[in-house]
């Protein structure tokens, strides 16, 4: 099994969560403490919440009621300066595939002597090394994907949060991501990511988060998650079945 005990983990913990809309509740969490430090995977229908519980522990959007906290402490923007997020659709820069990691390394501070080499040791990483002169918003579907994500990995980020980042690739590409994502996880950055792959959140997970209707039905680690589910709603999703 990968190790990842010798690594720094921060521990998030969210209490009270609630988002309304329109006399709705969409999500709406008591209590939940994530606290790796292996890559958890957030697993639920459509509709579930796991979108909104994503853009709440990043700080994105502004729940109506609660907090999330980091190792104790309400969550800031120190925090999340330390975080990064890549999209299901990936947003990239109008400029050259280095172009959009160099851009991130210089609002960074990182030294311009240096910049160079870490571009090409990140494009290696993603195995883009061939595609650095070419416009960002040429690559296909998988490669513009690999890109966001060392561009999210080039600010060096405690946690990285991944919103369903393969769903609209093919096999070979999502394979990519999963090596990418895995070997960040493997050098200590803190994956949260949604998924609803089961195979993927099977491959990658440590820890399994079920969301049903804005609320958590399931938190396990990932074995005992895929053996032996101890909620229906695990029991129904797994079996393919909808959760309701
Ligand atoms: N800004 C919004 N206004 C109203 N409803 C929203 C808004 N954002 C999301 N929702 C609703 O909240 C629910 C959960 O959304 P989301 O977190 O995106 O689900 P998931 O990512 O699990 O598919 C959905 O029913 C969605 O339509
Ligand atoms: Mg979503």
């Amino acid at each position: 099994m990968r190790d990842f005990a010798e690594q720094r983990h921060p521990e998030i913990e969210v209490s009270g969560l609630r988002i309304k809309r329109d006399g709705k509740r969409l999500l709406d969490i008591d209590r939940l403490v994530l606290n790796g430090p292996g890559p958890l995977m957030i697993l639920g229908p459509n509709g579930a919440g796991k979108s909104l519980l994503l853009r709440c522990l990043h700080g994105l959007i502004q729940p109506d009621g609660g907090v999330v906290r980091q190792d104790g402490q309400e969550m800031g923007l120190a925090d999340r300066l330390q975080q990064a997020m890549v999209f299901q659709r990936p947003v990239l820069l109008r400029r050259s595939v280095a172009g959009n990691l160099n851009f991130v390394l210089r609002r960074q501070g990182f030294d311009r002597h240096l910049r160079g080499a870490r571009v090409a040791e990140l494009l290696a990483e993603g195995g883009l090394e061939g595609k650095a002169r070419q416009p960002a918003r040429s690559l296909s579907g998988g490669e513009a994907q690999r890109l966001a994500i060392l561009r999210a990995l080039a600010t060096d980020p405690e946690v990285l949060f991944l919103d369903e980042p393969t769903s609209a690739l093919d096999p070979q590409a999502t394979q990519a991501i999963e090596a990418l994502i895995a070997a960040a996880a493997r050098r200590g950055v803190r994956i949260i990511m949604v998924t609803h792959d089961i195979g993927q959140a099977r491959r990658l997970g440590q820890d399994i988060l079920l969301m049903q209707g804005g609320r958590v039905a399931e938190q396990a680690e990932a074995t005992a998650f895929f053996t032996k589910p101890e909620s229906q709603a695990a029991r129904r999703f797994l079996s393919g079945g909808l959760v309701i």
